[in-house]
């Protein structure tokens, strides 16, 4: 099947790679009249509309914006409840402490697999519906061996990019005794859930894990065949950038307090430093600046973190908007961030890009203009999606 999108106004390729940031370069690799020929299930060909190819199904863009999907690279979407109260309480002056994380678990742990999958899917539905076409999923609201067990074999089945969270918090059967759970993480939990997930993370903060339990987490993980991300710097400076920058992590996610050190430690690394600008808009939390670190030579990525505690969107023309606005991004820059640098954060070289050989995740906008998705914030601009070659919205 060869479906031809045509008369697209603005087409954003990212391509070719910019490793080198040369300064005033399109990170868009940005094409105007331009045409792309999907075939099966991957990107065929690229090029000017008027030396478009024959196809089975041609799509007028009739003059508007094509992107490629976004590439979501972290959520946790597999849990009960909600914390409506806890976000209506921060809205009027109480902070965001994790804490909060042990009452979704609470939640989660009584759910059933069919009430849990469900969730899942609605949230999945609705971030096609905004041009998401992968998303990462970490487990981490079970905090005991069964049920994180269930979290990973659910997300699994629904993307490939499926994160073994065990070490989100201690849990309050084990209150004061971190090790011991560490201990199950690393060894019965690990076991069970390994078969089901590409990636280990720990969220490496004061209240949570310590550098030293981090690093024995993430090496249990590597040890497994799991590749490392971690949380860290998102309540306070912490160790966990560098420690992630020695394990060669594939992505540092949150940094919403980062030390010049961490900075040139990432500009020197492979590590993406994925930004997360709906949690700092939720918690009101102060925005890291993403113009220091992308000046500084750090590749960034973004992504929406949906959770039911610190950012319970799932909107990533949302996120752009606000990357663009508080955390000082050209819209260039948030749009790749929101493609090629999620794609990034997850070592995918076939996804993030429109060009002939990488799938076909292909986003056409309602506007003429990428540039809406921040001067629109809020407004539902994603008029037709393709996943794989197939059209899904
Ligand atoms: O990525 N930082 C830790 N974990 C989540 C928050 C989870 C929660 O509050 O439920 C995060 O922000
Ligand atoms: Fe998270």
């Amino acid at each position: 099947m060869r479906i031809l999108i045509t008369n697209i106004g603005e087409l954003t390729t990212n391509t070719p790679a910019d490793p080198e940031r040369v300064e005033g370069a399109d990170p868009c690799g940005t094409l105007h009249d331009a045409a792309v020929l999907i075939e099966d299930d991957r990107i065929a060909w690229v090029g000017p509309a008027d030396d478009a190819p024959d196809a089975d199904e041609v799509v007028d863009a009739a003059g508007r914006a094509v992107i490629p999907g976004f590439v979501d690279s972290h959520s946790h979407l597999v849990f009960g409840g909600d914390r409506a109260a806890e976000f209506e309480a921060r809205m009027q002056g109480q902070k965001y402490a994790a804490g909060g994380i042990r009452s979704t678990v609470a939640a989660t742990r009584g759910a059933s697999d069919d009430e849990l999958r469900a969730r899942l899917r609605g949230f999945l539905d609705e971030m096609l519906a905004q041009g998401t076409t992968t998303v990462e999923i970490k487990s981490g609201y079970g905090l005991d061996l069964a049920t994180e067990e269930r979290l990973v074999r659910l997300a699994a089945e629904v993307t490939p990019e499926v994160t073994f969270l065990g070490a989100h918090v201690v849990p309050a059967e084990y209150a004061d005794r971190g090790d011991e759970y560490v201990d199950l993480v690393t060894g019965a939990m690990l076991d069970a859930c390994a078969p089901h997930a590409k990636w280990i993370d720990v969220f490496c903060e004061t209240g949570a894990f310590t550098v030293p339990q981090s690093r024995r987490v993430l090496e249990a993980g590597i040890a497994r065949g799991l590749q490392p991300r971690v949380h860290a710097s998102q309540l306070g400076p912490g160790e966990g950038v560098q420690l992630a920058v020695e394990l060669g992590a594939a992505s540092i996610d949150h940094g919403t307090y980062l030390t010049d050190a961490d900075v040139d430690a990432l500009a020197a690394s492979d590590t993406v430093l994925t930004l997360l600008p709906g949690v700092e808009f939720s918690t009101r939390q102060p925005y890291p600046d993403a113009r220091r670190l992308i000046d500084a030579g750090v590749t960034v990525a973004i992504a929406c973190d949906t959770n039911p505690g610190s950012s319970f969107t799932s909107s990533m023309p949302f996120c752009i908007a606000v990357a663009v606005r508080d955390m000082r991004m050209t819209v260039a820059e948030a749009i790749h961030a929101a493609t090629a640098g999620g794609a990034a954060a997850l070592r995918r070289t076939d996804i993030g890009a429109i060009a002939p050989g990488m799938r076909a995740d292909v986003v056409l906008l309602k506007s003429t203009s990428r540039v809406h998705l921040a001067y629109r914030p809020g407004v539902p601009l994603v008029d037709a999606v393709w996943k794989d070659g197939v059209r899904a919205v």
